[in-house]
């Protein structure tokens, strides 16, 4: 027997019905606020992610799924979307230009994680990434669409927000704590590695005695430079104009290190613990550190499966679709091959190739989720009708086969 791998599932039946669900909500939406698809490759060289994601990232330390292909390259499957979309904006040459740009994308990503429910090691996202915007209106545009498409899933969410501050102020906070960290004794194993390579990540620790030990740190959105403060103030006064709640979370600084000024994050308790269901933020800086012009980037992205998790809770039911076409014998398939076809150019048709007794198709209907039965027995095949039911409202009738396009 050969299972799937640990960590990665078959999305099939009802979650694939609430995928594709997912998906079509999703981009209804972001359409609207004038996104395009792009699709980039699953397979990228490391050293993309390495550079975007950083060195200090769980997911640079110990989540990569990476290897030596043929050729000899250092290649890994991608962690997550946004890094492989900034190489493709820059290959494009749309940097050069400061192109706007507006993509969503959707599909999977793997980490290498230790898996539970809604963490997985293959994961579907659906993002959003833009480029070349620098007003704070398209920060505001982000949190509407993410907002917009929890609702129309009828997801709760709570929605977390911070600033990271700019090249101009980070720096200056970023010295402020670590002098502050010098002061303090030890910090767990992880974090005296964060303090080398990334010190803010420290404030996202999870270990009790850090998190103990920070509660007099420096706060990062008030060591903001003018600008900052001032886009920041005006996405908090967009947010509320436009009806969204949200939490100030100054300890939010994401696991990712490409971030700057606006980091947020939609989270949900609808299956158990409070998790992380989307995340995004501003990524100025990501286009220049992999080698583009200086330009503008953001984006988030969704976690599909843990949007399942949660619709698959509420039980939400499959709706009946399509029409069951069969027959009481063998002979009479040849004419219903036929009008299946003829139907099939508008309508889902379910064709059985086998004659049954009535009860057993009616059976297979059901179980097909199909909506209307349609079957031919020896007096139906005579008089050119077929047996019609709605398997609905459960009416009954016969129906002419040539006037079924207008019947049905
Ligand atoms: P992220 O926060 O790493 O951000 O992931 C986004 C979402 O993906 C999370 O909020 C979570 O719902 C889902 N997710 C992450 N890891 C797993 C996992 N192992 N299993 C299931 N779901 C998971 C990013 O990936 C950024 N690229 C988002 C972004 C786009 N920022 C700017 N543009």
């Amino acid at each position: 027997m050969i299972n799937a791998l640990r960590g990665m599932k078959d999305l099939e039946g009802q979650n694939a019905f609430y995928y594709e669900k997912i998906i079509k909500v999703c981009e209804e939406i972001v359409k609207n606020y004038g996104f395009n698809l792009i699709l980039t490759p699953h397979l990228e060289l490391s050293k993309l992610f390495k550079r975007s994601v950083g060195e200090s990232s769980d997911i640079a330390q110990k989540e990569m799924y990476e290897f030596v292909d043929k050729g000899g390259h250092e290649v890994c499957l991608r962690p997550e979307g946004t890094a492989g979309i900034v190489r493709s904006y820059i290959e494009q040459k749309s940097d050069k230009t400061q192109s706007v740009k507006r993509w969503f994308y959707h599909g999977s990503m793997f980490r290498y994680e230790r898996p539970q429910k809604g963490r997985l090691r293959e994961f579907h996202q659906f993002g959003v990434e833009s480029f070349g915007t620098k007003s704070v209106y398209e920060d505001v545009n982000m949190i509407l669409m993410l907002a917009e498409i929890f609702n129309r899933l009828e997801i709760k969410f709570e929605l977390l927000l911070n600033s990271l501050g700019c090249p101009v102020c980070f720096p200056i906070y970023r010295d402020k704590f670590v002098e502050f960290l010098n002061s303090k004794e030890t910090l767990c194993e992880d974090c005296q590695k964060r303090k080398e390579l990334n010190p803010i990540r420290i404030l996202d620790c999870k270990n009790e005695d850090c998190q103990k030990l920070l509660s007099d740190a420096p706060v990062l959105n008030s060591s903001l430079c003018e600008t900052c403060k001032k886009d920041f103030k005006l996405l908090q006064n967009s947010l509320r104009d436009n009806g969204i709640e949200f939490q100030l979370d100054a300890k939010l600084v994401r696991g990712l290190d490409y971030y700057s000024k606006t980091a947020f994050e939609f989270i949900n308790d609808e299956i158990g613990a409070k998790s992380a269901i989307a995340g995004g933020g501003r990524y100025d800086r990501l286009i220049e550190n992999l080698g583009g012009k200086k330009g503008y980037g953001i984006g988030f992205a969704i976690g599909i499966e843990r949007l399942i998790a949660i619709l698959e809770q509420k039980e939400q039911k499959i709706s009946r679709s399509g029409i069951y076409l069969c027959a009481l014998d063998e002979l009479y398939i040849p004419k219903l091959l036929k009008i299946a076809t003829k139907l099939r150019k508008n309508r889902k048709v379910f064709l059985s190739y086998e004659a049954k007794k009535l009860a057993k198709h009616l059976s297979n209907a059901d179980s097909a989720n199909a909506q209307i039965f349609l079957c031919m027995g020896e007096n139906e095949e005579k008089d050119n009708t077929l047996f019609y039911k709605n398997l609905e409202n459960k009416i009954e009738k016969k129906l002419l086969i040539e006037a079924l396009e207008k019947e049905l």
